[in-house]
């Protein structure tokens, strides 16, 4: 199938991403890393795309982040140092790990002796050497060991069981969703937090390589956590409605939009568009606002309601009134789960297609 060539060819609704604001998305992060002496390691499943890792790897990254087997199966093409920030447990996952291609540097987080062994167990059979980062919980209580002691044994295992390799520690402060005028004191925190883990390695001769963390909400205040030597934010690359709310970019820095058509006006106060929830998701905004996006070039324009294939834009803060067949972009709460719902992303500068690439890491089948 031909691509159209420009977007009012599309076919709706669609994935489109505006090229030049995602490439000062990615220098903008490229460039604070390099600054702060950071290792970059972007979280790949925002965009599940080998074509927009080698995008990071090219402007530095050290490695990428991945959340499942099937991402690091398809990172593998195009990067060689791959974090799993998931532990492998279940039916198969260590099995298609170490079946990956012999030059990949693999690590893997996780927070229980169980998965520890399994690893080891597997890679130590299969003659492979998996890396391992202790995960610590810093707060967002989801994953991660309670307590140094928890983590200085699990990290004295790593180190004495063959077939793993102990790499530091890792943790995620996806709890840390203030503006981020307001961040400091979680930040502080944290930062103590972190340095009470850090001292308790030290002092038992396991000092961390490795202290792996970063979110794209805290991205820009990862100088302030003492010890740090690699971020992870996977969002930065296209922003989101959620992103620019707490104040981590600017409106104009989201970067991925889904194209939709006006397909009726019928009902007082609303236009209905073609994009509802398997095209959005129903993902909430965690800031005032409400709604499950905003027009890109009205913002005052939100996506009050959704089915599965329609959206309902609320008119009572407008005075645009649309036709039958107008076109809109709309920026979704949360980029991430937008971006697994679609098979192909086309690229745009201005209203012209240039390119497309398909989100090719979606599933978890191999
Ligand atoms: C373990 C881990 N690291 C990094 C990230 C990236 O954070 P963000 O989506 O804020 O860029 C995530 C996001 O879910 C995560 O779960």
């Amino acid at each position: 199938m031909l691509e159209p060539r420009v977007l009012d060819e599309v076919p709706t609704p669609a994935a489109v991403v505006d090229l030049a604001r995602m490439r000062a998305n990615l220098d903008r992060m490229a460039g604070y890393a390099a600054q702060q002496s950071l290792a970059l390691r972007p979280h790949t499943k925002t965009h599940k795309s080998p074509e927009l890792a080698r995008e990071q790897l090219q402007r530095g990254a050290a490695g990428v982040t991945v959340a499942t087997i099937r991402e690091a199966e398809v990172m593998a093409s195009v990067c060689h140092d791959i974090l799993l920030a998931y532990p492998p447990v279940g039916p198969g996952k260590v099995e298609r790990l170490l079946a990956l291609p012999a030059h990949v540097r693999i690590t893997v987080a996780l927070d229980s002796r169980e998965a520890l062994e399994m690893i080891a167990r597997d890679a130590a059979r299969a003659g492979h050497e998996v890396g391992v980062l202790i995960e610590l919980d810093l707060g967002m209580h989801r994953v991660g060991v309670q307590d140094a002691a928890a983590a200085v044994a699990l990290a004295r295992s790593a180190e004495d069981l063959e077939g793993v390799a102990y790499r530091g520690v890792t943790f995620y402060p996806g709890h840390v969703r203030e503006p981020v005028d307001q961040q400091a004191p979680a930040l502080a925190r944290l930062d103590e937090d972190l340095a009470r883990f850090i001292e308790a390695l030290d002092r038992e001769g396991l000092a961390p390589g490795t202290v792996s963390g970063g979110s794209t909400p805290t991205a820009f205040a990862s100088h302030t956590v003492g010890g740090l030597t690699e971020i992870r934010p996977g969002t930065y690359i296209f922003n989101d409605r959620t992103t620019a709310e707490t104040g981590a970019c600017a409106w104009e820095d989201c970067a991925y939009t889904v194209l939709a058509t006006v397909v009726s006006t019928a009902v007082r106060g609303q236009a209905v568009v073609d994009a509802g929830s398997k095209a959005l998701t129903r993902e909430e905004l965690r800031a005032a606002g409400g709604g499950f996006g905003a027009l890109a070039d009205r913002r005052e324009v939100t996506v009050k309601g959704l089915s599965e294939e329609h959206g309902l834009l609320d008119l009572t803060s407008t005075d645009w009134r649309p036709r039958i067949g107008e076109r809109v972009r709309i920026v979704p709460n949360h980029v991430c789960v937008s971006v697994n719902l679609h098979d192909r992303v086309r690229g745009v500068e201005g209203d012209e297609v240039v390119t497309g690439w398909s989100v090719a890491a979606r599933g978890w089948a191999p």
